[in-house]
């Protein structure tokens, strides 16, 4: 699918209709490394992925380890280049941006990673890391950037004395508010959380969730959230979108998602996920689904099943699975699946 590149509207009104983000079609293949890299097989990380994000919205992104989803997140922000596809930021081609253009969408764009102890440097005191983005961007006097520091700070519960602390001296979900403060101090539009709560404690990775929700509405943010866990997705979600090996199977709304998946991916992810909540300490039954598991484990990127990608693990996979690849379509309004035999 195609898409002229259109500039943004200059009305208000119009401007807030277009979607924020749009992602369309994007491929990226890497080659194998190491000793195979000689050979031309490649790892089929992204393949064809393509959504919206409306302003203000929470998309959630979610799928097993390895489906692609840190490299779709790069290349949404252009740290990666795509083979093929565009993703285009507020009518922008972030692949072909340049000298003033590149640098609003740096700004605009930014990530949250998953661990925060890899996220910001060991040695350095938080004030010199929170201190740098607004340094590169050349915003402010030393004086106005430490008041934006502060404000920011504020802005995730925590206080002046972080500033002189090293990273060792807080705690994970300190660090984690420490990284989503350093995020927010230029302002951006869109925020990418990948997996912004799988390294934390379950009682602080509510607190961190609670808090970027809260963030959202007080900063006017829009979010792609990215987690293995469909508990994160469905708390903080409007929408999700469902990965499988590369390939984007379902897009629902949160509550469409939930009550009627369409995609036997996502009722075997809905499935897992409710075995997770029975506690193995207590033993008790917990939440019962209607829902098949898959059978074995996720097939080789570098050789993606033909046909539809799933068939293979697919409790209903019949022969036409094997040959011939579903397209995302809607069954519903917005409602998208990627199944020949959708809801069976
Ligand atoms: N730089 C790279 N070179 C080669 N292969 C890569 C590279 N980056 C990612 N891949 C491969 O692309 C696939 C998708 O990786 P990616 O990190 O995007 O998955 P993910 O969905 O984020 O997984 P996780 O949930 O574990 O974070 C994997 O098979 C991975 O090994
Ligand atoms: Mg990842």
């Amino acid at each position: 699918m195609t898409m002229p590149q259109a500039a943004p509207p200059a009305d208000p009104a119009a401007r807030a209709r277009q979607p924020l983000v749009v992602v369309d079609d994007v491929v990226k293949h890497f080659p194998l490394p190491g000793r195979l890299s000689g050979s031309r097989q490649r790892v089929h990380s992204v393949d064809g992925v393509t959504f919206t994000i409306a302003p203000g919205e929470v998309l959630g992104l979610v799928g097993e380890s390895g489906c692609g989803k840190s490299t779709l997140a790069r290349a949404m922000l252009g740290l990666t280049p795509v083979d093929s596809g565009r993703v285009l930021f507020d009518g922008t081609d972030v692949a072909r941006a340049r000298g003033s253009q590149r640098k609003e969408l740096r700004r605009s764009m930014q990530l949250v990673f998953q661990d925060p102890f890899a996220a910001l440097d060991p040695r350095m005191r938080l004030g010199t890391s929170l201190d740098a983005p607004l340094a590169q961007h050349g915003l402010g006097t030393r004086e106005e950037r430490h008041r934006r520091i502060v404000e920011v700070l504020g802005h995730v519960g925590l206080d002046e004395s972080f500033l002189g602390r090293r990273p060792r001296e807080c705690s994970g979900g300190q660090l984690q508010r420490i990284v989503v403060a350093r995020a927010l101090l230029l302002r951006p539009r869109l925020l990418i959380c990948d997996e912004p709560t799988s390294a934390l404690d379950a009682s602080v990775r509510a607190q961190i969730l609670n808090l970027l929700m809260e963030l959202k509405d007080e900063l006017d943010l829009t979010l792609l959230m990215i987690s293995h866990d469909l508990r994160v997705v469905r708390h903080v979600c409007d929408r999700v979108a469902v990965m499988y090996l590369g390939e984007i199977v379902e897009v629902a709304t949160r509550d469409e998602l939930f009550e009627s998946p369409a995609h036997p991916y996502t009722r075997a992810l809905l499935a897992a996920s409710m075995a997770d909540e029975r506690l193995p300490a207590t033993e008790e039954p917990g939440p019962r689904t209607p829902y098949s598991a898959l059978r074995g484990e996720p097939p080789s990127p570098v050789h993606p099943p033909a046909g539809c990608r799933l068939h293979p693990r697919c409790p209903q996979a019949r022969d036409r699975c094997r040959t011939e690849e579903p397209m995302l379509v809607p069954g519903t309004p917005g409602h998208l699946a990627a199944c020949h035999y959708p809801y069976t």
